[in-house]
């Protein structure tokens, strides 16, 4: 296998993990794994319910790892100082506050890492503007609320238009990927640009979760 390149990152999601063993679960992953992504859906601004700040502070006590706290909620004014609290990332969606330069800087004051999240039909072009102001972006490749689903194709392109703005604009935002990535369709997203992946169904459904985001980072095992 080419290697695309170096120090790829991975970002397991537990919303594809069996809740029953969560311990279990996330020592699967352990030792290769770069973060824990934590799927919080409000049932409004996605169409589906899942779970909050409980789980990310159990998550805390359970591993080292840290958490990547992506945030598919209405008014996530309300809840992202918490977040701060229990994630080394907090993602907010573009689509779910009027005042994202504000939220941005609110989640770099509580020292964590600042990502907007797109939905896939929200163009690169309206993200120009706060692009010198975060640590990362976050490029859904599949509508928000659910795990398991196909990668849309078109998102490569903006992946793509987002790693030319940074270089044209000097700036060194990381690229993370949610949705459908999987053994098929990681070498493309990173071609286009990415440098963290998120895995939910791909991870969790492996028999050897190690192998598997071991396959995603290039590592020979
Ligand atoms: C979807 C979530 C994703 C999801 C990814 O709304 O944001 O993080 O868990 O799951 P897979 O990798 O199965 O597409
Ligand atoms: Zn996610």
């Amino acid at each position: 296998m080419i290697i695309l390149k170096k120090n790829i990152k991975v970002s397991p999601s537990i919303l594809s993990a069996n809740f029953a063993t969560l311990g279990e679960e996330i020592k699967k992953i352990e030792g290769v794994a770069d973060y824990i992504h934590l799927d919080v859906m409000d049932g409004h601004f996605v169409p589906n319910l899942t779970y909050g700040l409980l789980i990310g502070k159990t998550l805390k006590r359970i591993t080292d790892l840290p958490v990547d706290s992506h945030l598919m909620i209405d008014n996530p004014e309300n809840f992202v100082d918490d977040f701060c609290e229990i994630s080394e990332i907090v993602s907010i969606h573009y689509e779910a506050t009027n005042h994202l330069n504000r939220l941005v800087n609110r989640i770099k004051e509580n020292n964590t890492k600042a990502f907007v999240a797109i939905n896939p039909h929200t163009i690169v072009e309206l993200l120009s503007d706060i692009l010198m102001d975060v640590d990362g972006i976050l490029v859904m490749s599949v509508n928000p609320g659910f795990g398991g689903q196909n990668f849309i194709p078109n998102t490569l392109n903006k992946i793509r238009q987002l790693d030319e703005m940074r270089k044209k604009m000097g700036l060194s935002f990381e690229i993370e990927v949610d949705g459908g990535v999987n053994e098929d369709t990681f070498e493309a997203v990173l071609k286009a640009g990415a440098d963290i992946l998120v895995t939910g169904s791909y991870t969790f459904g492996a028999e050897d979760p190690k192998k598997a985001l071991k396959i995603l980072k290039g590592i020979d095992s």
